[in-house]
C-alpha cells in the first residue's frame, strides 16, 4: 500500500539580507529531504531551532511552496493545491501556540464550525457534530459557549486539535503542539492524541524539541541537521544506537530526571562543556576532517 505521505527531495531555500536590505546569500532551510510516514503512524522529525522542521511542515501545509520537490498525499501530489478545500479536507495542522491561533473574539464552537462551514458541513447538524469534537477532546459540551480567555492553555489546545480534526483530515501536522503548555499538562495532551490516532485512524507528523515525547508518541523518527535529514529508524532504535554525531549532541542536550535516564544517555565529550550550534560543529568536524 502507498504511504500516507511521501515527501521527495524537497528543496526550500530563502534568502539573506544584510543590514542595508541587500541579497547577502540564502539559507538552506530544507535541503533535499525525503521521507515517508505509512498509515496510522506517527512520525517524528527532531531538531534544533532553525533545522528546518517548521519549513516542512508549511510545505506540506500549503502555506509555502518548495523550490523543488514532491509532496504525495494519499497517493497524490500536493504541489500547489495548498488553500483548496480538497487539500484542506486530507490534512490539518495543530499550531505551537494555541492562544494566538484560537480568534479571542469567536466561541470556542464558532471556531470550531469554521472549518465545518468551509466544508459545506450541513448547518442542521453543526450543533451535533460540534458537540461530538468537544466530546473527542474530553471537553464538556457547554465549552461551545465559552471564549478562549476563559480556557487554560491545555484546554485551548484541545479546542485546536477538535477544530483540526471536524473535517476528518487523514494526515494532522503537529508543530510543536504542547511546547507551550505546562509540563505536567504537555503528557496529557499527548495521551489524547494517541487514543485520537487509534480511534480515527490518524496518521501524524509530529514536530518536537522534546525527545522524551518523542519517544513516547513516534513510532518512526527523522533527525533534521541543517535542513538535512541526517538519520531515521525507529526511534527505539535511533535513540537507543544513534549514528550520526548530531543525534547523539541532540540526545547528550536532553534534561535528565531520573538515574536510570542519566544511564541511557549516550556518553559523548561536548566542545567547552556546552551544546555547540549547527555551525560550530560543522566547524569542528571540517577540523576534525570529517
Ligand atoms: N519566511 C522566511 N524567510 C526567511 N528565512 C526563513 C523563513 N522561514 C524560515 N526561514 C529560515 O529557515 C531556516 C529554518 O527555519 P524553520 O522555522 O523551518 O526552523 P525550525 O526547525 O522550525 O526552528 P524552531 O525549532 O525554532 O521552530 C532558519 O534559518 C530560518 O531563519
Ligand atoms: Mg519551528
Amino acid at each position: 500500500m502507498k504511504p500516507m505521505l511521501d515527501v521527495v527531495d524537497l528543496c526550500k531555500s530563502f534568502p539573506v539580507r544584510n543590514v542595508f536590505g541587500r541579497m547577502a546569500g540564502e539559507v538552506k532551510a530544507v535541503d533535499h529531504v525525503s521521507f515517508s510516514i505509512e498509515r496510522g503512524e506517527v512520525y517524528g522529525l527532531a531538531g534544533e531551532s532553525g533545522s528546518g522542521k517548521s519549513t516542512i511542515a508549511r510545505t506540506i501545509m500549503g502555506l509555502t511552496r518548495p523550490d523543488s520537490g514532491d509532496i504525495f498525499l494519499d497517493g497524490e501530489n500536493i504541489i500547489g493545491t495548498g488553500g483548496t478545500r480538497e487539500h484542506g479536507r486530507k490534512v490539518q495542522m495543530v499550531f505551537q501556540n494555541p492562544g494566538s491561533s484560537l480568534n479571542p473574539r469567536r466561541t470556542v464552537g464558532q471556531s470550531i464550525g469554521v472549518p465545518l462551514e468551509a466544508h459545506g458541513h450541513p448547518r442542521s447538524d453543526r450543533r451535533r457534530r460540534i458537540s461530538e469534537l468537544l466530546e473527542m477532546v474530553q471537553l464538556p459540551a457547554d465549552f461551545a459557549q465559552r471564549f478562549p480567555h476563559e480556557l487554560s492553555g491545555g484546554q485551548k489546545q484541545r479546542v485546536a486539535i477538535a477544530r483540526a480534526l471536524a473535517v476528518a483530515p487523514k494526515l494532522v501536522v503537529l508543530d510543536e503542539p504542547t511546547s507551550a503548555l505546562d509540563v505536567s499538562v504537555q503528557a496529557k495532551v499527548i495521551d489524547l492524541l494517541v487514543d485520537l490516532g487509534r480511534q480515527l485512524d490518524l496518521t501524524f507528523l509530529f514536530i518536537s524539541h522534546d525527545l522524551s515525547l518523542m519517544r513516547n508518541f513516534a513510532k518512526k523518527v527523522g533527525i533534521l541537521y541543517l535542513g538535512e535529514i541526517v538519520e531515521t529508524g525507529d526511534t527505539a532504535a535511533v535513540f537507543d544506537n544513534p549514528r550520526h554525531d548530531y543525534t547523539r549532541l541532540l540526545l547528550a542536550s536532553v534534561p535528565v530526571i531520573s538515574a536510570e535516564e542519566e544511564a541511557m544517555r549516550p556518553k559523548i565529550e561536548l566542545i567547552d562543556g556546552e551544546i555547540p550550534t549547527a555551525e560550530k560543529l560543522l566547524a569542528l568536524r571540517k577540523a576534525q576532517g570529517g
